[in-house]
C-alpha cells in the first residue's frame, strides 16, 4: 500500500503531489462558483442591475458572520443567471479550474428553486449545466454528475413542485440533497419528498451538522436515508454518532475554508478535520462555494495540512476517501484508487 510511502514525500513537493493525485470534489454548489467578474459580465449581458458599482465592490461585501449572512448575498449573485448559456458559462468556468487541480470526478450541487422562483424554468438550468458536464467528459475525460438540492428554508410542498418539474430530466442528475438555512429547518421537514426521490432510484445526500445539532445528522440518516452527510462537523458533540459514522463508513463532505468564513470555527487551527480522520471517519475535503470563500479544492487540502499538522498520509487518505465516497461506478473508483497509489509511489521515490 502506498499510504506508508506518502510519509516519504518531501515537504517542498507536497503541493505538486496533491495536485497530481486523482481526487473527487463532492461538495460544491455551482451557484457558489460564480466569481464577481462573471456576475458583472452576465448582469451586463442580461441587463440586470446590481446594487454594487463593480466586481471589486461586490467582493468587498464578502464578510460573513454566519451561514445566513452568506446566503443573502449568494442568492443575490445568482439573480444574473437567466439563459442556458449563462448556466453553461458558470459551470464551464468552474470545471476548467477544477480540472487544473487534478480532480477526476465532480458531483455538482445545483439549486433549481433559486431560479424557478425568478421565472427561469428547470429546462433552461438543466440544458446549460448538462452541456458543461458533457463537454468536461469529452474534452478531458472528467467524470461529472449533478445533484439537485432542495432549499430547506422553503416548504416541502415547494420542494415537491420543483422535483415534479425536474423529473422529465431524471437522467441528467444522479441524486438529491438539502441545502440553505439549516437552523430551524430539520431534515424531518422533507421526509416525503426524499422518499419520492429514493423511489426514483436517486442517491441521497443532505447538509446536516454545519451549524445545526447532531440530531439533524441522525435525522438525515434515519429519516431521509442519506448516504453521505454534507459538512457533518457537529458530529463531534455526539460520541455515539461518531462511532456510527465510523462503523458504517458514512462519508462526510467537510469544507474547511467555508467553515472558517462562516464562523463555524474561529480559525483553521480550531477545525476538527483531524479529529474526524483520526476517529476513522470517511472525511473528505471540498470547497463548498469557492467564489465566496476564496479557497479552491487544493487550498482545502493544503491549508488544513499546515494549520492542523496533517501528515501526507492524512492527505492521501482524504484523496482516497473522496474517490470511495463518490457515486461513480465502482470499476472507475477502483481505477482511480490504483492511479492514486501510483501517483504517491512516484512522488515518494523521485
Ligand atoms: N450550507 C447551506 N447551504 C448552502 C451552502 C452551505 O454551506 N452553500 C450554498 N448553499
Ligand atoms: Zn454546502
Amino acid at each position: 500500500m502506498s499510504i506508508e510511502l506518502a510519509a516519504r514525500i518531501p515537504a517542498q513537493r507536497v503541493s505538486d503531489w496533491v495536485r497530481a493525485c486523482p481526487k473527487a470534489e463532492l461538495h460544491v454548489h455551482i451557484e457558489g462558483t460564480l466569481e464577481p467578474e462573471l456576475i458583472f459580465k452576465l448582469a451586463g449581458r442580461n441587463r440586470v442591475t446590481l446594487p454594487y458599482a463593480s466586481a471589486e465592490a461586490l467582493r468587498q461585501a464578502y464578510a460573513f458572520t454566519d451561514l445566513q449572512s452568506f446566503l443573502d448575498i449568494y442568492y443575490a449573485g445568482a439573480s444574473v443567471l437567466i439563459t442556458e448559456e449563462d448556466f453553461f458559462d458558470m459551470a464551464w468556468a468552474y470545471l476548467s479550474k477544477l480540472h487544473q487541480q487534478g480532480a477526476v470526478r465532480c458531483e455538482l450541487f445545483f439549486d433549481p428553486q433559486t431560479h424557478t422562483e425568478r421565472g427561469v424554468p428547470v429546462s433552461v438550468v438543466m440544458a446549460g449545466l448538462t452541456a458543461a458536464v458533457q463537454r468536461a467528459q469529452t474534452e478531458w475525460g472528467m467524470s461529472v454528475a449533478l445533484i439537485l438540492c432542495f432549499l430547506r428554508h422553503l416548504s416541502e410542498d415547494e420542494a415537491q413542485t420543483v422535483f415534479t418539474q425536474a423529473l422529465p430530466f431524471r437522467d441528467q442528475f444522479i441524486g438529491v440533497g438539502l441545502d440553505s438555512s439549516e437552523r430551524g429547518h430539520p431534515p424531518s421537514k422533507f421526509e416525503r419528498v426524499f422518499a419520492r426521490a429514493r423511489a426514483e432510484g436517486l442517491h441521497i445526500v443532505a447538509h446536516a451538522g454545519e451549524e445545526g445539532p447532531p440530531d439533524y445528522i441522525w435525522q438525515a440518516l434515519r429519516l431521509l436515508k442519506a448516504e453521505r452527510i454534507d459538512h457533518g462537523v457537529q458530529a463531534v458533540q455526539d460520541p455515539e454518532l461518531m462511532r456510527h459514522l465510523a462503523e458504517h463508513q458514512i462519508p462526510l463532505t467537510v469544507c474547511p475554508t467555508s467553515n472558517i468564513k462562516l464562523c463555524v470555527f474561529d480559525t483553521l487551527r480550531d477545525h476538527n478535520l483531524k479529529v474526524l480522520l483520526d476517529a476513522g471517519i470517511c472525511a473528505t475535503v471540498n470547497s463548498d462555494d469557492p467564489a465566496y470563500f476564496g479557497g479552491d479544492l487544493m487550498d482545502n487540502y493544503l491549508l488544513p495540512m499546515q494549520a492542523l499538522q496533517l501528515t501526507p498520509q492524512h492527505l492521501h487518505t482524504l484523496a482516497a476517501n473522496s474517490l470511495r465516497a463518490s457515486f461513480a461506478p465502482p470499476a472507475l473508483v477502483q481505477q482511480w484508487l490504483t492511479q492514486l497509489d501510483d501517483c504517491t509511489r512516484a512522488f515518494a521515490s523521485a
